[in-house]
């Protein structure tokens, strides 16, 4: 892997923890230079403390992904600490429980906010430098809830598909840029976002890892997934092995999403 994302400058929001914290070291381990950016910013230090004792490069910004400003500080940081940003993991995001009608306005603000405007922002802070360069990589966090139907999840679902369909658009307004815009759409990896998830549905009967054993058999390929499985799609996806992908939102789901979230259940 080391020479896959060799002299690159990658920033990944969401970076403390879960996905994100997994594709901050997978990316290091392929020979980039990684922005960790988290809201919690002991989380965001941490994870790069651990890259920079692995020899790799690396800083740590805190941001609020739906904050402007903030968005475009780390944007900023990043082309101070190492003079360029080649590749954005927009990957920052909140769980959110509650259909249509249960939601109140202030939860569905918060989820839209971080979860959908936090990639558009992180993205439009990143963009002018990979304009300039002529060059960029850049693939946002959707979920299986972007791409189908997935119960009592109504502004998640919005977020997310709306993330698949700023993909898309960006896509096409930046290729002659030279920029690619792709988005992971992953099925239930266990993080401690899941498991707050799953707390909200009352779904840990007991111990948590019966809870994932249980949710298993919802996937066709008979488990839950890996941090690896969602950091490699990713990993190649900033990398130029995957040159001539652009606009995808891609699922890595265990064929959930194709057979129907149903299954097994
Ligand atoms: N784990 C899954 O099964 C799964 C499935 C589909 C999609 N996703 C998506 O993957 C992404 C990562 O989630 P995860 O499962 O690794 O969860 P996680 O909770 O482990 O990590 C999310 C990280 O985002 C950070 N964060 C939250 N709000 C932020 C903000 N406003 N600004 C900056 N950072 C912020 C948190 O501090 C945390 O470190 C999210 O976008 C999530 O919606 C996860």
């Amino acid at each position: 892997m080391s020479e896959r994302l060799a002299a690159k400058v990658i920033v990944i929001t969401g970076a403390g923890s879960g996905i994100g914290a997994h594709t901050a070291a997978t990316c290091a381990q392929a020979g980039a230079a990684v922005i960790c950016a988290d809201i919690d910013p002991e989380a965001a230090e941490r994870t790069a403390s651990a890259i920079a004792d692995s020899g790799a490069k690396s800083a740590a910004v805190q941001v609020d992904v739906s904050d402007e400003a903030a968005a475009n500080a780390m944007a900023t940081a990043a082309l101070e600490a190492f003079g360029k940003i080649d590749g954005l993991f927009a990957n920052a995001g909140i769980t959110g429980e509650g259909s249509a009608a249960s939601l109140s306005l202030a939860d569905w603000n918060r989820v839209i906010a971080v979860n959908l405007t936090g990639v558009f922002l992180s993205c439009r802070a990143v963009l002018p430098s990979m304009v300039d360069a002529g060059a960029g990589a850049i693939v946002a966090t959707s979920s299986i809830g972007g791409l189908v139907g997935v119960p009592n999840i109504a502004a998640y679902a919005a977020a997310k598909g709306g993330v698949t369909g700023l993909v898309r658009q960006m896509a096409v307004d930046y290729a002659p840029d030279g920029v690619r815009v792709n988005a992971i759409c992953p099925g239930t990896i266990p993080t401690p976002l899941v498991v707050s998830a799953y707390e909200q549905r009352n779904f840990i009967a007991g111990d948590v890892d019966d809870a994932f054993a249980r949710a298993a058999s919802r996937f066709p390929l008979g488990r839950v997934g890996t941090l690896d499985d969602a950091a490699l799609l990713t990993l190649f996806l900033l990398s130029e092995e995957s040159g001539w992908i652009t606009g995808q939102s891609l699922a890595v789901d265990g064929g959930v999403s194709t057979a129907g979230w149903q299954v097994g259940q």
